[in-house]
């Protein structure tokens, strides 16, 4: 790699989530909630989770894996690893350290990095930390890897349909096919009590639904209005919708992605910006003097800004809802699994383009940013991360007993001296499952054999 690293940002991205899952409408009946209220009312399709063999460990050591060996990056080319988690299964001992076993067998122990939490946003703050150190004086000329992973588990209630389980791993490096417009990045950081795990006892956090929606409605605006500014020092012209081919949301459910854009729609016709009509102008002009505390709650508003938005939401949102809707929230990896669905959706068509991603975790913290999308060469051009990453085939999904694991699950959080089923019947070959907490609380997984029937080492 030269040095003076030019176009950095994301070079492969691989993603996991378990083959577990259930359908929305299903659980909407078990719930006994009105029909439609989890796959309309919340936008959602279908659930995954993890059954006592995954967990946040094991996705992990599946993606990271899965992306080297596919990609044929040796493990000694790696300089930093981060993972972005909220998921805690250890107050002290980083995630970080459970992957290094597939980096010290390679004699790699030179590889900096550790976790990141905050909510749903210690994924971004991982890779900012990566791309920061390749554009930095301290790169070694490595590549560095993020991985986010969550298993995202609500008690029973309201809450409970906006859970989900993945892991993602990216490969962070120069002359990349998604590569960081740098200077266009705006963040919003506060103090809010919306969503947060103060019970180390239990997995499931303490939330206050709607206060989380408005925090993550005004981050949004937040974020958007300074990256406008930005922008507009920078260019000496004004920003809106229309500069951006694609926007991706972090998705705790897809209605909020639908709000959230019609949000920006709201705020551009604030700002007389280029991408509201006659019509839309004439739509929104009846909530032109709320205050922006009564804009976050007028119905009113919410559907005219909705409608305003629809035909730029089907051409720049929905290609990137897929995995979201069909997987749920994945806490830290929602927003890339929602990036990695615009790959899977597009890759043919996206040299060019200019993607916006929003980042939020509840507490909070929020990042808007802006990539890129390059035509590279082989092996990491953007149809091959498209077709390593294969969304189509993971998203067959067995069905399986969500409740019923849900008690197990509750029962065993933060538990000692088990052995899991170990039952892994369902799960691909080449996936990392849990065996045993041992009665120190060590956890040990096993690798599932290959397609072609080699055996990898537990750790
Ligand atoms: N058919 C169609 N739509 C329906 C039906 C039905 N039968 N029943 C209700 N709905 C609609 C409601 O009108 C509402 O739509 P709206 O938002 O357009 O008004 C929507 O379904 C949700 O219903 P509510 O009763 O408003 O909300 P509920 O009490 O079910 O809670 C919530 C939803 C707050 C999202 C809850 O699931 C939750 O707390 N989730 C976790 C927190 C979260 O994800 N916050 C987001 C940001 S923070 C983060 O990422 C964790």
């Amino acid at each position: 790699m030269a040095l003076q690293p030019k176009n950095v940002g994301i070079l492969a991205m691989e993603i996991y989530f378990p083959p577990t899952c259930i359908q929305q409408e299903v659980l909407e009946a078990h719930d006994g909630a009105s029909k439609g209220k989890y796959t309309i009312g919340l936008g959602q399709d279908c659930m995954a989770f993890c059954t006592d063999v995954e967990d946040v460990i094991s996705m992990s050591l599946t993606a990271v894996s899965s992306l080297l060996e596919k990609y044929g990056v040796d493990p000694k080319q790696i300089g930093r690893l981060e993972v972005g988690s909220e998921t805690v299964l250890d107050k002290s001992k980083s995630i970080k350290t459970f992957l290094m076993p597939i980096f010290e067998k390679c004699g790699n122990t030179d590889i900096e990095g550790v976790d990141s939490t905050n909510a749903c946003y210690g994924g971004t703050a991982a890779l900012f930390n990566c791309v920061n150190w390749v554009e930095s004086s301290s790169w070694d000329g490595r590549y560095g890897l993020v991985v986010c992973t969550d298993s995202a588990v609500y008690a029973e209630g309201p809450a409970r349909p906006t859970g989900g389980a993945a892991a993602i791993a990216m490969l962070i490096g120069p002359n990349a096919p998604i590569s960081f417009e740098s200077k266009l990045r705006a963040s919003h950081m506060a103090h809010a009590y919306d969503f947060y795990k103060p019970d180390l006892a239990s997995e499931y956090p303490v939330v206050d639904g709607k206060l989380s929606q408005t925090c993550y409605l005004m981050a949004l605006d937040s974020c958007y209005k300074s990256l406008c500014d930005k922008y507009e020092k920078l260019e000496g012209k004004r920003f809106s919708v229309s500069d951006v081919d694609y926007f991706v949301f972090h998705s705790p459910y897809n209605k909020l992605v639908q709000k959230s854009f019609a949000r920006l729609l709201f705020n551009d016709f604030l700002r007389s910006a280029s991408s509201i009509n006659e019509s839309a102008k004439e739509k929104l002009a009846p909530f032109a003097s709320l205050t922006s505390d009564e804009s976050y709650q007028s119905r009113d508003l919410e559907k005219a800004s909705q409608q305003v938005a629809k035909p730029f939401y089907d051409s720049k949102v929905q290609p990137s809802t897929l995995v979201p809707k069909q997987v749920g929230n994945m806490y830290t990896a929602s927003i890339y699994a929602a990036f990695a669905s615009l790959i899977h959706n597009k890759h043919s068509t996206l040299a060019g383009q200019r993607v916006m991603l929003f980042s939020y975790g509840s507490g909070l913290s929020s990042s808007m940013f802006s990539v890129r999308l390059n035509e590279v060469q082989l092996p990491f051009n953007l149809s091959n991360i498209a077709s390593v990453m294969n969304i189509s085939e993971k998203l067959k999904f067995p069905p399986e007993k969500f409740v019923e694991t849900m008690k197990v699950m509750e029962h065993r959080y933060g538990g000692k001296d088990f052995v899991t089923s170990k039952d892994c019947s369902v799960l691909a070959p080449g996936t990392y499952y849990l065996t045993e907490v041992d009665s120190k609380y060590r956890r040990f997984y096993s690798k599932k054999a290959s397609e072609n029937g080699t055996l990898a080492n537990g750790h």
